[in-house]
């Protein structure tokens, strides 16, 4: 049997290696001489997956257009731990991306039984924080777009219970609104291409959230109307475009467009032409005939931060992350308490030197609060030379922290008025 992801876990001890292997993950390190100043999030493989990422890549060199989308649940306030997937965002909306963000209040109304009432309130505080990092674009509430809910529905025409038990291990007792959600969030993802027209869509998300990702892109497969195959019979190459519940009409539109073909009962059939041209006019076709024509749905992964208690961060254990508004004195605290790769005595430090891949302050350094490679180059090498000391590095990291959370929050305040309904 195939293992579990359960994107509701606040565990978040996710073996990458079988993501990999048994999920088809593929890394993104190949893609990375293709994309011009890369992010910190992308030179120091903290994004370190992807699905389908260089269809978004080519787009992104070519200035073709291309949408952005993620989205977050309103369980509680944005923190830390949010931070990678936004920043994610505003940087591809910056790289000429249509940027959509959806705040998942019927899922966390259905999963954390979140008031609806707070999801907003939460809901407004993640729209800040993209607006303070410089994102653009559409945001919605699940609950408030309708559109949204008709796609939601139609995806849910592609879903059977049988895939919620293989992909989630979802059971009898499984509520009906939590499978709603998943339906939701497939239409999250597929919504820019239905509501605009399709073009390739990178969804930045964490580990957990793949098996969202494989269902959506599944559903994505099956709504189109039109499969097209490159296909080989006694060494004579053709292109055979085959229909999966294309109408007589869209079939006849179909025919139409290549007057050259073999038309058969349910598939046509080309020899010679360009294949990506070929699948561009089918794609038009399936949309004059009132079908979708969507694009496979890209994904980013990124890894987790660990907590600052040196286990998983989650907003259940308070001393593992900071909020973006929490007073400068528990952040403080905090950061000073934090477990460190460092040894047990001064004299051990200075001889062996520190563990930085172990460190919650290097690690939170290097996901978000060192910029600067070099710096951070040093800051490894100083620790692991046994030159730099834990409560040394500790008050600088605050100082960077503290600014960092100032910049942040005037930020914030000014992007107020952009949530407001
Ligand atoms: N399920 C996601 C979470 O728990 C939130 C989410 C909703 C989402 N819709 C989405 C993520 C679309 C990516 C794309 O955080």
């Amino acid at each position: 049997m195939q293992s579990k992801i359960n994107p509701w876990s606040s565990n978040q001890d996710i073996e990458t290696n079988k993501l990999f292997s048994e999920f088809g993950i593929e890394p993104i390190e190949p893609l990375l001489d293709k994309i011009k100043n890369p992010p910190a999030f992308l030179r120091r493989n903290i994004v370190i997956g992807q699905r389908d990422y260089g269809r978004v890549v080519d787009a992104m060199a070519k200035n073709e257009k291309f949408f952005v989308m993620t989205g977050f649940m309103p369980s509680g306030h944005p923190h830390l731990g949010h931070l990678m997937v936004m920043k994610e965002v505003a940087w591809h909306v910056q790289q000429g991306g249509i940027g959509s963000v959806a705040i998942a209040d019927r899922e966390a109304h259905a999963v954390r039984d979140i008031s609806w009432e707070k999801c907003r309130e939460y809901g407004k505080e993640y729209l800040k924080c993209l607006y303070a990092l410089g994102f653009e674009g559409r945001t919605y509430y699940q609950s408030r777009n309708n559109d949204l809910k008709d796609l939601a529905f139609e995806s849910a025409t592609r879903i059977n219970f049988s895939d919620l038990q293989a992909i989630y291990g979802f059971s009898q007792d499984t509520a009906l609104a939590k499978a709603m959600s998943v339906a939701m969030q497939v239409g999250d993802i597929l919504f820019p291409q239905a509501d605009d027209e399709p073009a390739p869509t990178v969804v930045p998300v964490g580990l957990d959230q793949d098996p969202h990702i494989r269902l959506t892109r599944d559903v994505s497969y099956k709504l189109r109307m039109f499969l097209v195959e490159e296909r080989c019979e006694s060494g004579r190459q053709y292109i055979s475009i085959r229909s999966k519940n294309a109408s007589p009409a869209a079939m006849e539109d179909l025919a139409s467009e290549f007057p050259g073909a073999k038309v058969y009962e349910g598939h046509i059939d080309i020899s010679g032409g360009n294949l990506e041209e070929i699948r561009e006019i089918v794609r038009n076709v399936e949309i004059r005939n009132g079908g979708y024509g969507f694009i496979s749905p890209s994904a980013t992964y990124h890894t987790f931060l660990q907590g600052l208690q040196g286990r998983k961060m989650s907003s259940s254990v308070p001393e593992s992350l900071f909020g973006f508004y929490e007073d400068e004195k528990s952040v403080k605290k905090k950061i000073m308490g934090a477990l460190t790769g460092g040894r047990m005595t001064l004299e051990e430090q200075k001889k062996l030197g520190g563990e930085p891949e172990k460190c919650s302050i290097y690690l939170l350094n290097r996901f978000h609060m060192l910029e600067n490679d070099v710096e951070l180059k040093e800051m490894c090498h100083e620790c692991k030379a046994g030159e730099l000391m834990c409560g040394t590095c500790k008050k600088e990291t605050f100082e960077r922290v503290k600014e960092f959370l100032s910049d942040f929050r005037e930020k914030m305040d000014e992007c107020e008025h952009k949530v407001e309904e």
